[in-house]
């Protein structure tokens, strides 16, 4: 039986886990399957009951899982604590205990959401839908030597972008293989005319490719891919790039959808369990007043259906359920155009549920 680790966190965590994990109930009795769930504590809610914001338990208790589900972390509650336990720093905590260097960022335009787009209309027509691979472990945030100086010359600061052979390696196959489950398309994004790394980057891309000959390989410098995402997102299936440019473009691309509340996350390591989120935080704002759109978290437990726990069709029948709700029209706060009527986070979930 699979086991799955709940860390519900923050916010409107707890109230879009809810909403999520009926969904997974109702997977397992459509298909006939179980999961085995233990809840544990993360972020502000660590905190409070802990002192710290990533307790150990917490820890062995993904360790022992199969995949994670994470709510959101954070809030105003804990802006003024000690910045080395902030809640932010239990999910960076899970994530390195983890392993987690693949950070698997879809972004899709529903057709059913098209108005909200940034997009002119006759570019969004043409549709969205891109996987970012973000590298997560590696890269300038992490490249020795950095620091701050002052010379003779004045003030200096550095950072070193280092790329080992294995990490692209590692990267490239998890992009190749999520290119398997999608459109059977990978581009790579570097800046390979100007950085060395980025060639070494591109050599090894392209090793990795001649293992996936039903997958077709692009490369495309980060400054083009930035504009290409804008004028014609179209034309990308899977994108692979390194972890500055992942955090940028990742964010672009989920940007230009229009919908915070709709888009999920994973980040995967070489082996133990996968986390699985959404791409939002825990919406101070809106928490505690069923307002919240669950179906980030709901589009992300179908990412471990497929990612972690190998249930392909699962996956599917809960994006199919995401989608008929919204051909029903139902529309939580953040992705209701004027004249919509509103529904309530339970209403969404419950829409949802009845789909499946
Ligand atoms: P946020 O994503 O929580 O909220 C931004 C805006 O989007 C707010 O107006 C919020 O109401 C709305 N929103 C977000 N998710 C929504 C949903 N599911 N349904 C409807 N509306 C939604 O980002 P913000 O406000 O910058 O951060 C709030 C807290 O969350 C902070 O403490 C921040 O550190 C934390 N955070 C946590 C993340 C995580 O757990 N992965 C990621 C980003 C922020
Ligand atoms: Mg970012």
């Amino acid at each position: 039986m699979p086991k799955v680790c709940i860390l519900a966190g923050d916010g409107i965590g707890p109230e879009i886990m809810e909403q999520a994990l009926r969904v997974l109930e109702r997977v397992g009795q459509r298909f006939g399957r179980e999961f085995s769930l233990e809840h544990a504590l993360i972020g502000g809610v660590a905190i409070d009951a802990t002192g710290g914001p990533l307790p150990q338990e917490t820890v062995e208790a993904c360790r022992r899982s199969d995949a994670v589900l994470l709510g959101a972390v954070g809030g105003p509650k804990w802006d003024d604590i000690d910045p080395a336990i902030r809640p932010e720093k239990g999910l960076l905590g899970i994530r390195k205990e983890l392993g987690l260097f693949a950070n698997l960022r879809p972004a899709r335009l529903f057709p059913q959401l098209r108005d909200a787009c940034y997009l002119r209309p006759d570019i969004a027509a043409r549709g969205l839908d891109v996987m970012v691979v973000r590298e997560l472990t590696g890269g300038i945030y992490f490249g020795e030597p950095r620091g701050e100086e002052t010379r003779e010359t004045g003030r200096m600061g550095y950072n070193t972008m280092v790329y080992h052979e294995e990490e692209i390696r590692r990267i490239g196959v998890v992009a190749f293989e999520a290119a398997r489950k999608r459109g059977s398309r990978v581009c790579s994004v570097d800046k390979a005319n100007v950085l060395d790394v980025s060639r070494v980057w591109r050599e090894v891309m392209r090793e990795v490719a001649t293992d996936y000959p039903d997958v077709e390989l692009s490369e495309m410098y980060v400054d083009n891919a930035a504009m290409q995402l804008v004028r014609d997102p179209s034309q990308f299936d899977v994108v692979v790039t390194g972890n500055l440019f992942g955090d940028v473009l990742s964010d672009e691309a989920a940007a230009i959808t229009g919908s915070i509340g709709m888009l999920p996350s994973a980040s995967l390591g070489a082996n133990g369990p996968g986390l699985y989120e959404p791409i939002h935080g825990s919406a101070p704002d809106i928490a505690g007043q069923d307002k919240a759109n669950p179906l980030a978290t709901i589009l992300s437990v179908a990412m471990m259906l497929r990612h972690s726990l190998e249930m392909p069709e699962e996956a599917t029948a809960v994006e199919q359920a995401v989608e008929q709700t919204l051909d029903q029209g139902l529309r939580t706060g953040d992705i209701a155009q004027q004249g919509d009527g509103v529904v309530g986070c339970r209403a969404m979930g419950d829409a949802v549920l009845a789909c499946i």
